[in-house]
């Protein structure tokens, strides 16, 4: 811990917390039987989360993600209450009307931006942004916002340049062309995002994903390669990490919660050319508390866990509270997924928070 107590404080120890009920803003919750699975781990803790696009076959029309919303509705527990927020997978062929489609819907909250090939599930993703501007402007017109997975992916650009390299070759004259466009900066990872993101609009804004505030480049190859710690955007170097906490406890709404838990098998991951994404769902809150304990920001959780979100998407504030108590817990080395089994972040680990039933 990392309580940075002065003669003049009284000295404690925040042993329970109580926030309103935050909301997952980047989620990943696959289909079938595998999201069965995982949803109720999301909604354990969180009133709602955007839920991702990036199925095996993307959900790139009105109609799809409609249905999923309906497959996503009938997998939760019995008694959950759990509303997830729909997006779009763009497309070089997305039209203007399958955006308005899209809002009219009344349940599609965001459209997603993967550059072809920068990510698991991204093959059908943006060549060029310039195809996607009939639609782009559109969204321009509605207010509806851009999620973007940030990343170049010329494999010429180093793997831990692709993020900086993005803003300077794709983000940056994206906004030139289309400045009201409203833009979310997903799972930042770098000192360059999160600059990007504070020196811009206000309608430019970011999420977070806990990983990314608790771990740097180092835990993937710490004694061996360690494929659980493996996302993308990869984790970066120690500073960056740090900028990421700065900004994140900084009470700028800019900056908001989004896991990117992101399940995979896992023998798919124990493998020679294994996927990226690391499962945080099981412990999401806990794992962001102890991020903010660590910066000392246990105070500006809320806002961040729980207000700025919403306010970003124009959604009311969820009015009803979770518990969280410092107690030590162990992670199971494994959980089900489907026919098979994920390791979750800190498998056979301790947590140190843990959220009240
Ligand atoms: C995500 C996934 O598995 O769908 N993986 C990841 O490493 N973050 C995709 C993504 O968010 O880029
Ligand atoms: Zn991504
Ligand atoms: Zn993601």
């Amino acid at each position: 811990m990392n309580y940075n107590l002065t003669h003049t404080q009284p000295e404690y120890i925040v042993q329970q917390l109580t926030l309103t009920r935050p909301d997952d803003w980047h989620l990943h919750l696959r289909d079938g039987a595998l999201m069965q699975s995982v949803v109720q781990d999301t909604a354990r803790q969180f009133a709602r989360a955007i839920v991702m696009p990036n199925l095996k076959s993307p959900i790139i029309a009105t109609a799809q993600a409609l249905a999923y919303r309906a497959r996503i509705l009938a997998a939760l527990p019995v008694g959950a209450r759990f509303e997830p927020l729909m997006t779009l997978y763009l497309t070089d062929n997305t039209t203007a009307q399958e955006i308005q489609r899209a809002r009219q819907s009344g349940v599609i909250h965001a459209v997603k931006l993967y550059p072809a090939g920068a990510t698991t599930n991204s093959d059908a993703g943006v060549t060029d942004m310039r195809k996607a501007y009939p639609a782009l402007e559109e969204m321009q017109r509605y207010g509806m916002p851009l999620l973007v997975h940030g990343e170049v992916t010329d494999p010429k650009v180093d793997v831990f340049d692709r993020e900086a390299v993005f803003i300077e070759q794709v983000m940056s004259p994206l906004l030139a062309d289309m400045p009201q466009l409203r833009v979310v900066f997903e799972h930042i990872t770098t000192q360059d995002a999160v600059q990007f993101v504070t020196s811009a609009p206000n309608h430019i804004a970011a999420t977070i994903t806990a990983h990314h505030l608790l771990y740097n480049r180092n835990a993937m190859f710490s004694g061996g390669m360690r494929p659980h710690y493996y996302c993308l955007p990869v984790l970066k170097r120690e500073g960056h990490r740090k900028a990421l906490g700065k900004a994140a406890s900084s009470g700028n709404p800019k900056f908001f919660l989004g896991t990117d838990s992101a399940p995979h098998e896992q023998h798919t991951k124990e493998s020679a050319c294994g996927c990226a994404g690391i499962y945080t769902a099981h412990a999401a809150i806990e794992l962001y508390a102890e991020a903010f304990e660590q910066l000392n920001a246990l105070d500006k959780l809320e806002g961040f866990a729980s207000f700025y979100g919403a306010d970003y998407y124009r959604l009311p504030r969820n009015t009803d509270q979770i518990t969280l108590r410092k107690e030590s817990w162990q992670v199971p080395d494994s959980l089900a997924f489907g026919e098979h089994r994920l390791v979750p972040l800190r498998a056979g680990e301790k947590m140190n928070w843990k959220m009240g039933g």
